[in-house]
């Protein structure tokens, strides 16, 4: 059967998600609010499914990573260092025609309500000059509305990884390179949200900050700083500077992504060009996926050299360096030729960072002269490459992903066209469900609860014996459910020899299989893990 495509495919796929309970808008019996969205009780199960893996890769099955969990409202002056208070914009304008308001960047692409068939770019003198719009959620702590308690919600997880930096790293017995994983929500006060879930105003992240030493750290510690090619391994090395860390967490990404169900042909890697990147950034690569309203970002994973910290330390007053043993002894061996060498280069980066943030060239000078000699002495500020994925924008990757059109035999074997969610077993909301084939037979119920109780603490389990087992089975490829039970008179001893045996079906073949019952449990684990 032909996939349909672009929008057709979008319909098909919101209309899906709506009467499956994967996605419903936000306030819905009010009339919805613009730009947020709830996840009904598959798509709840399906995103925490994904936050629990990213979660488990990320910190639980690695040494060198820790998980923090901090508050949404932070003090305001956060957002001051970061710079989100004055540059975190987006350029708006209004149609004096439908009094709509739009982001200037966008404006070709959205319709002006009041005239369909045209857009707002073609009202000419119909607009308002551009303006720019901060994207933060202001709010106020305590009972007091006034500027001194005004607060944000943040705009993104990673501004806490960086404030508890020191916390953590005191904490936890990490030394650099290590990484400190979030995840949660975060708010934007979007002008136009769009596509669907695709840009909400309310969303969540999955955020890692990887702190890594200085290149001039790396090379004096190892002599060299490994070239810039794609590492042929995964196996991080000590000689890695920023730039190998940087490709590491692209492929460690792409892999993540491969694993659960987003084939790498579904995936592109946009490389920012030098005039796209923030002044700090020294590379930002964006994981896109092929949406069907145009291929989009997943993830961004950027190097931002020691700006973060470094902005932190300037605003807090407080450190934020870190005092590398490693460094102080292999420095103190370096000839004066390579001292001068790396000195020079890392006071240049310094000078030009705090010249950049406003410090006067005197004073700039001054400070880059203090850190160079900290370098000396083992200490530095540790640059970092941020992979940050936006946990909304992937689950409506895999449920675009997932979802697929064939045909399926019906009761009389009638070939009928089904709906599908391919979901990766991995990731599916529910993983198995167990059938009795009818439903008026109490022997038949009492064995598939028992079979449904006995899969119940491995696994989501869906119980479901209500009308013709096709139907039932139609319901749970609507859901993604990969793995079907099913308990007949064979499961009770009809055919002697087929006791305590059930049928396992295949989501996507279709296929069925007699399996024991005492083997469902390892083989449906070794399926879903
Ligand atoms: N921290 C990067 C972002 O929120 O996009």
């Amino acid at each position: 059967m032909a996939e349909p495509k672009g929008n057709e495919l979008m319909d098909k796929i919101v209309s899906l998600c709506k009467r499956r309970g994967f996605i419903f808008q936000s306030s819905e019996i009010y009339g919805g609010i613009n730009g947020f969205w709830d996840y009904g009780p598959l798509g709840a199960e399906l995103k925490r499914n994904v936050k629990e893996l990213w979660w488990r890769r990320m910190t639980q099955q690695r040494d060198d990573i820790v998980g923090l969990e901090a508050t949404i409202i932070m003090h305001p002056q956060i957002w001051k260092a970061s710079g989100h208070v004055d540059t975190f914009n987006d350029p708006m304008l209004d149609c004096k025609t439908c009094q709509g308001r739009f982001r200037a960047d966008q404006i070709d692409e959205i319709p002006c309500p009041l005239k369909p068939s045209n857009s707002v770019s073609q009202c000419t003198g119909a607009k308002t000059p551009v303006r720019n719009f901060n994207l933060m959620f202001k709010t106020n702590v305590g009972p007091i509305e006034s500027a001194d308690n005004l607060a944000y919600l943040r705009p993104e997880t990673a501004q806490a990884i960086f404030v508890q930096f020191k916390n953590v790293l005191e904490t936890s017995r990490q030394k650099v390179p290590f990484g400190i994983a979030q995840v949660g929500k975060a708010f934007r006060n979007e002008v136009t949200p769009r596509n669907y879930t695709f840009r909400s105003r309310e969303f969540e992240q999955m955020e890692l900050e990887f702190f890594i030493r200085p290149d001039e750290a790396v090379e004096a510690i190892g002599g060299i700083v490994a070239s810039g090619s794609q590492p042929s391994t995964l196996n991080p090395q000590p000689n890695w500077g920023w730039e190998a860390w940087h490709k590491y967490w692209v492929e460690a990404r792409i892999r993540f992504y491969e694993n659960i169900g987003l084939p790498r042909a579904t995936l592109e890697e946009y490389w920012q060009k030098p005039e796209e990147l923030a002044h700090y950034a020294k590379a930002c690569v964006d994981i896109l996926f092929k949406f069907p309203f145009g291929t989009q970002e997943l993830e961004g994973i950027a190097a931002r050299s020691d700006f973060d910290l470094s902005q932190h330390q300037r605003f807090s007053g407080k450190s934020m360096g870190v005092f590398d043993e490693e460094l102080k002894a292999a420095w103190a061996k370096l000839d004066e030729t390579k001292k001068t060498e790396l000195s020079q280069r890392y006071f240049e980066a310094r000078f030009k960072y705090l010249t950049k943030m406003g410090e006067p060239a005197d004073k700039a000078e001054k400070q880059a002269r203090e850190d160079v000699a900290g370098l000396a002495k083992g200490n530095y500020i540790p640059h970092v490459i941020e992979p940050s994925a936006g946990v909304d924008r992937l689950i409506l990757a895999l449920i675009c992903n997932a979802y697929a059109e064939d045909q399926a035999p019906d009761e009389k074997g009638k070939l009928e066209s089904r709906v599908v969610m391919r979901f990766h077993p991995r990731i599916a909301p529910i993983k198995v469900a167990v059938f009795p084939l009818l439903k008026n037979r109490p022997e038949l119920l009492n064995k598939a609860k028992e079979v449904r109780d006995l899969l119940r603490p491995h696994m989501t389990v869906f119980y479901d014996e209500a009308g013709a087992i096709g139907r039932r089975y139609r319901r749970q490829d609507e859901a993604g459910t990969p793995f079907g039970v099913t308990i007949d008179f064979d499961t009770l001893g009809e055919k002697p020899e087929l006791l305590n045996t059930v049928t396992l079906r295949d989501r996507d073949s279709m296929k069925q299989d007699r399996i024991k019952i005492d083997e469902l449990v390892p083989l449906l684990l070794e399926k879903i893990r």
